[in-house]
């Protein structure tokens, strides 16, 4: 790492642009610093409580005394309050990162810590009645300050694997190969798509359809990654349920009188085509359980029930179809 403080402060532009902290913060701090100085000792008391109680979590904290710990919380945060924590208060937030790292004190943690204090220096600020604009600018400079913590965590492990002779090219390839790996395989641990009242037709019998829909195709990830006769099995189910699905609801808008139902019947027909072909290729062995796989139908169901399905709702209520 070259500059912690030119690292940090970079970090500081970049967030403040989307955060909206400028200095004004320190100044709109500065002017209630006779108050909020005082809140150090029961914010950092806060603090003390919220870390040791994941201390069974986090073993380096066992090392260290907690009346220090929160000592150095409490300084850290009367110089930001302050509104003039000096040149190198960023670069100081940063090691701050760096320790996290050094003693893998998870980010998640310091996160939650974080909501905890934000919440008690509004509760505090509500209370003493000091104006809501000082707790906005505590937000913006508080936040901007978590985000630094967390850059320089990450960059201490990306670091660290550069030290071990991982080198740029193969930091990158690993942030572009590796971790979209990690990521499918972290999604085929998931449901392929859930149902949500966000997907509901107001109409029942559709309603029950669409489940069943996601049910197969959730089966299908169920399946395994090997895919093999069960895999056949249930392509060909949700072949079969398709199209008995998409029969009943072309019959049910046609009886209807739906006035987009060409549009609706072929949006049906070309889905039908495509899972058929889909379904060929299962059956002879050219297609596997692949996240492809998933992530086709999964946008395939979401962008037909969500777009096209949604929107005879209201036409079908009208006709008294719930
Ligand atoms: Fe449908
Ligand atoms: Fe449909």
């Amino acid at each position: 790492m070259k500059s912690i403080l030119e690292y940090a402060t970079n970090v500081v532009e970049n967030v403040s642009r989307l955060n909206g902290h400028t200095s004004a913060d320190f100044q709109i701090l500065a002017a209630a610093k006779h108050v909020t100085i005082p809140w150090a000792q029961p914010i950092a008391r806060m603090y003390g409580d919220g870390m040791y109680s994941i201390a069974d979590m986090v073993p380096a904290l066992a090392q260290h005394d907690r009346k220090e710990r929160e000592y150095a919380f409490a300084s850290w945060y009367e110089r930001m309050v302050s509104g003039a924590p000096g040149a190198s208060f960023w670069g100081d937030t940063g090691m701050i990162g760096l320790y996290h790292a050094a003693a893998d004190v998870n980010n998640g943690f310091v996160e939650s810590l974080g909501s905890k204090v934000k919440a008690a220096f509004l509760d505090l600020c509500i209370k003493q009645a000091v104006p809501m604009e000082v707790a906005y600018a505590f937000h913006r400079t508080f936040d901007v300050a978590l985000a630094v913590m967390q850059e320089c965590y990450m960059t201490a492990l990306l670091d660290g694997a550069a030290q071990i002779g991982i080198n740029d090219r193969l930091l990158s390839r690993i942030r572009v190969v590796q971790i979209r790996k990690t990521i499918e395989e972290a999604r085929s641990s998931l449901p392929v798509i859930e149902w949500s009242d966000s997907l509901s037709t107001n109409v029942t019998e559709v309603d029950v359809q669409h489940r069943k829909l996601i049910d197969i195709i959730n089966a299908l990830r169920a399946a395994g990654p090997k895919g093999g006769e069960a895999m056949r099995r249930i392509m060909k189910e949700l072949t079969d349920y398709t199209v008995f699905h998409f029969g009943f609801e072309e019959k049910m808008l046609s009886d209807n009188g739906y006035p987009e139902y060409p549009e609706h019947k072929r949006a049906h027909d070309k889905l039908v085509a495509q899972v058929g072909q889909l379904n060929n290729e299962v059956q002879v062995g050219k297609a596997s359980v692949t996240v492809d796989l998933f992530k086709f139908l999964r946008s395939w169901l979401n962008n037909h029930i969500r777009g096209t399905d949604r929107r005879y709702s209201s036409f079908l209520n009208g006709k008294g179809i719930h």
